[in-house]
């Protein structure tokens, strides 16, 4: 069979479904590829690595024409829809919510259509998750294009010249974008702050580097309740709460990413007039949300503007199309993923099993009929976690109290076991002679003190540790030494034992050592 990717026709579309490294993985499950000339130009895969990588470069008529799948990037036109013929597979994004005549004209002409978009978010389809690759993809965008309206480093630096404060930077919505947003601004050097309604994405913002903005809302764990790893509409008092602490942040903020959004609804508006104006002439807003009528209230839908007081708001809805190289590499790989879960005998032929929970999730027509909506898949979301309930910082007072029960605590457990080792020591004391007492409440306090030094002693001191460990160990070979000439063969052979084991240690962590201060030499 053939798989063919067309040129995309909507305007300002840089993408390709197809790329010559994804050409290659589609001949080893035995397609033959087809590619229609210059479909990749514009994301910078010319014709001749198309045939290197032995696809075919064909006309546009040919790829709707003769391709068995047609994969592509943005929904079919009528025009494009109308070219194909029953039994015919197309792969591309089709947001089917909103477009339901488009459905109708691929059941009507037989066409079995697979929508990127839907396909479902579990574990095993996160190779043929398209939205979240483009997602990531905005996310990082969204900051290069903030920083390139933005007058000043992210970073802070001191320089001859004078001192420049970090940037900061807002992030609203921890979902994909969000993420990859906040991973960005961090690691060009601003002071990062996040917000999301799901409190378990607490943790992930503050692994990325950033600082996840708390609100004091006695409910938020129930709020923004979960919907399989997606946020629920917040209430109206949530939603005042969480207004309130942007009103605060506004005037400090020097820009702001936002990328809040709910499945199947418009977007929240979050980002009021009034914070607009509170923020520092020269700000930036970045609006990913824009194309379901933006977080913010002042965003215009593909435009960028400045207000009057001069916060630029970037309002584009292409901003995978402005990576496209970036953007066709993962799509083109999603799509391949996809055709390999519909080859299972890798043999070149498409088997269309509405059995399967991502083919099903995703199939919007087949075998004329519109499948779309599908019925939840059988398999859980992703993300859909228990959210872990987030602990209020401890007043200083709290954290004294805790400290000192954790002690008393501890202390009456050493006293517990002191008795207990006391009792013992005088049941044996009863019955063994006294050399062998002496040695034997020696041989226990070394036992005790060094369970004590080790499993006490935090993880990061444990290097320092061994350098005693080392010294006891030279301890060790003096007094094995003194005995290793004594006359009964038993001291002997234990002097013996205890020179060689103590020698290991004392080696040992010579070479550890230097291996240590050895990471820390330049080469
Ligand atoms: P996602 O569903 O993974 O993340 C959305 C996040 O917003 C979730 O973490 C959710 O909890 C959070 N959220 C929902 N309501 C909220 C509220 N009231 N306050 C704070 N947080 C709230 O979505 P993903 O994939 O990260 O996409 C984010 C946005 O980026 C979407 O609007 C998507 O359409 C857009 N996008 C825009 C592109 C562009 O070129 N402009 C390209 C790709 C995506």
């Amino acid at each position: 069979m053939k798989v063919g990717v067309p040129k995309e026709v909507a305007s300002g579309e840089a993408r390709v479904a197809m790329t010559p490294a994804s050409a290659r993985d589609l001949q080893k499950l035995g397609y033959t590829c087809m590619v229609e000339e210059g479909a990749g130009a514009a994301a910078g895969f010319g014709d001749a690595e198309f045939r290197d990588a032995g696809a075919m470069v064909v006309t546009g008529a040919a790829v709707w024409g003769d391709a068995d799948v047609v994969a592509k990037v943005q929904p079919p036109t009528e025009t494009e829809l109308a070219a194909l013929s029953r039994g015919q597979t197309l792969i591309s994004f089709v947001y089917p919510a909103a477009n339901e005549k488009l459905l109708e004209t691929a059941r009507d002409n037989g066409a079995n259509v697979i929508a990127m978009d839907m396909v479902p978010r579990i574990s095993r389809a996160q190779k043929m998750d398209a939205l979240s690759s483009m997602a990531n993809i905005a996310g990082y965008r969204a900051v290069i294009e903030a920083g390139n309206n933005f007058g000043r480093f992210f970073t802070g630096q001191i320089t001859a010249a004078g001192k420049v404060p970090p940037a900061k930077v807002l992030v609203v919505g921890a979902g994909v974008a969000g993420l990859a947003a906040i991973g960005t601004a961090t690691s060009l050097g601003a002071i990062t702050y996040a917000f999301d309604v799901r409190p378990e994405v607490a943790e992930q913002i503050e692994s990325m580097g950033a600082e996840f903005v708390a609100l004091e809302f006695e409910d938020q764990q129930q709020d923004g309740a979960v919907t399989g790893g997606y946020a629920a509409p917040s209430s109206p008092e949530f939603r005042e709460k969480q207004l309130e602490k942007f009103r605060e942040l506004a005037p400090e903020m020097d820009i702001v990413i936002t990328t809040a959004l709910i499945p199947n609804r418009d977007a929240p508006i979050l980002w009021t007039r009034d914070m607009v104006e509170a923020m520092k002439p020269g700000s930036v807003i970045v609006d990913l949300a824009a194309e379901r009528g933006g977080n913010c209230e002042l965003t215009e839908k593909d435009e960028k503007i400045v207000t009057d007081n001069g916060v630029t708001i970037v309002g584009y809805t292409d901003f995978p199309s402005r990576m496209a190289a970036q953007s066709s590499l993962l799509y083109a790989t999603n799509v391949r993923h996809m055709v390999a879960d519909l080859t299972p005998e890798r043999n070149g032929e498409v088997v269309h099993d509405m059995e399967d929970d991502v083919i099903r999730g995703s199939t919007v027509t087949f075998d004329g009929e519109i499948t779309y909506p599908p019925p939840p898949p059988k398999v859980q979301a992703i993300a859909a976690q228990p959210a872990k309930a987030r602990t209020r910082e401890q007043t200083p007072e709290e954290r004294k109290a805790g400290e000192l029960a954790a002690f008393k605590e501890a202390t009456k457990r050493q006293v517990a076991l002191l008795v207990v080792g006391g009792l013992l020591m005088l049941l044996v004391g009863s019955y063994a002679p006294a050399s062998f007492m002496q040695h034997f409440i020696v041989f226990a306090l070394a036992v005790f003190v060094g369970f004590q030094v080790i499993w006490n002693v935090q993880h990061a001191l444990h290097t320092p540790l061994m350098s005693v460990t080392n010294a006891i160990s030279g301890i060790i070979i003096v007094g094995a030494l003194l005995q290793i000439g004594a006359v009964h063969w038993v001291v002997v052979f234990l002097s013996f034992v205890g020179v060689l084991i103590a020698s290991i240690n004392v080696v040992g962590g010579f070479l550890v050592t230097r291996r240590m201060l050895a990471m820390f030499q330049k080469s």
